[in-house]
């Protein structure tokens, strides 16, 4: 198969842990028939030095033009003084409304052989850690108005959160198809004592429950979510929010099986065309060090694979290589034991992780 695949390095560990994510992807291509075309696009901070724009209309265009999008990651403190409108975060957001990806699908899963790097104690991660948030990703408080005014001589801030049924509708059904076709359980979480959107939500989740009868429903208040994913994750199967809940319970989630730097993310709104990141930031106090994990990275590209390429062997060729490398002791330093001198494992730095999942991959 031939595809065109929009690649965005951006900014901090971001180049590094895509051209680890890129080298998998040819190897992938060499090894099963295929060929990937990559167009490089400039997105976040590097946007705004080269363009002065986080997100140029141009970049976008080859985004929608493309079969997929693989992004590492952006922002830093050397932008953190421009203007909110112009923020590197905010070449994202226009990117993730731009291609029309509503449905974000961030898996929290333990892998066996990092048990011991989850913060949990053991007896809570070995009941199990399997689940997925399904997060609203283009609606919200996110793409609400923002502004600060002046009332009575003092700044005030506002930032409007909404959401309308049809909004609501369209990411409760990918919940539902979703929790369908794993354990049938889904979570929708929300605030609903407190908040209109949240009673709108509710009422949505309930009326399309009556379509999926096999699949058991569930509402939890956002606040006793965040308790419960440390408490006893083993209770959720998947998990349906909106925006900003999604993005804070998806940092916990993750943390809670070993590092954030393991999890990748699948973004995908009505076509084929997705857009794939690993969920953490671009990290610039390890930017350049080759030290950072490229994992999450060459995970979201092996969710590329399968979900909007349909290959699905590739893609569990990708994950069954991470498995063997971490079965062989291999560890970037975020999943390294604590004790690091009485540890069997081996600490590698980002390229070499790269090249051993590859090495891997060839060896197949
Ligand atoms: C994420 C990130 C982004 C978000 C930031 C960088 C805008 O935290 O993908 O979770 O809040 O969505
Ligand atoms: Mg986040």
């Amino acid at each position: 198969m031939n595809k065109k695949i929009a690649v965005i390095r951006g900014d901090g560990i971001g180049p590094e842990i895509v051209n680890a994510a890129l080298g998998v992807l040819s190897t992938v291509a060499d090894k099963f028939g295929h060929t990937f075309n990559y167009d490089d696009v400039d997105m976040g901070g590097c946007a705004i030095d080269k363009w002065g724009d986080p997100l140029p209309v141009e970049m976008l265009k080859k985004c929608i033009e493309s079969d997929s999008v693989l992004l590492g990651a952006v922002g830093g403190k050397k932008w953190d003084v421009v203007p909110g409108h112009m923020r590197p975060e905010k070449g994202l957001l226009r990117l993730r409304a731009g291609m029309g990806v509503y449905s974000n699908n961030r898996p929290a899963k333990i892998w066996p052989q990092l048990a011991d790097a989850s913060p949990l104690k053991s007896e809570i991660v070995d009941k199990g850690i399997d689940f997925i948030i399904v997060r609203e990703l283009i609606g919200g408080i996110y793409f609400g108005e923002h502004k600060t005014t002046e009332v009575n001589g003092e700044n005030k801030a506002t930032d409007d959160m909404s959401y309308t049924e049809s909004e609501i509708e369209r990411i409760g059904r990918i919940g539902f198809e979703t929790a369908r076709k794993r354990g049938g359980k889904l979570c929708s979480v929300e605030k609903s004592n407190v908040l209109d959107c949240s009673r709108l939500w509710k009422k949505v989740m309930h009326r399309l429950a009556k379509e999926y009868p096999d699949v058991t429903l569930t509402d939890m208040l956002v606040d006793n979510c965040a308790m419960q994913i440390v408490k006893d994750p083993s209770q959720f199967d998947v998990i349906v929010t909106e925006n900003m809940f999604g993005d804070i319970l998806s940092d916990e989630a993750s943390m809670i099986t070993g590092s954030i730097g393991m999890i990748p993310s699948s973004s995908l709104g009505n076509g084929t065309c997705g857009l794939y990141e690993p969920i953490h930031g671009s990290a610039p106090d390890i930017a350049g060090m080759d030290i950072a994990n490229p994992i999450g990275t060459i995970l979201s590209a092996s969710m590329m694979l399968k979900y909007s390429f349909d290959m699905e062997n590739e893609s569990d060729c990708i994950e069954k290589a991470v498995y063997n490398v971490l079965e062989k002791g291999y560890r970037t330093s975020d999943i390294m034991p604590q004790d690091e001198l009485s540890s069997s494992c081996e600490k590698v730095g980002c390229r070499k992780m790269a090249e051993l999942i590859i090495d891997e991959i060839k060896a197949m």
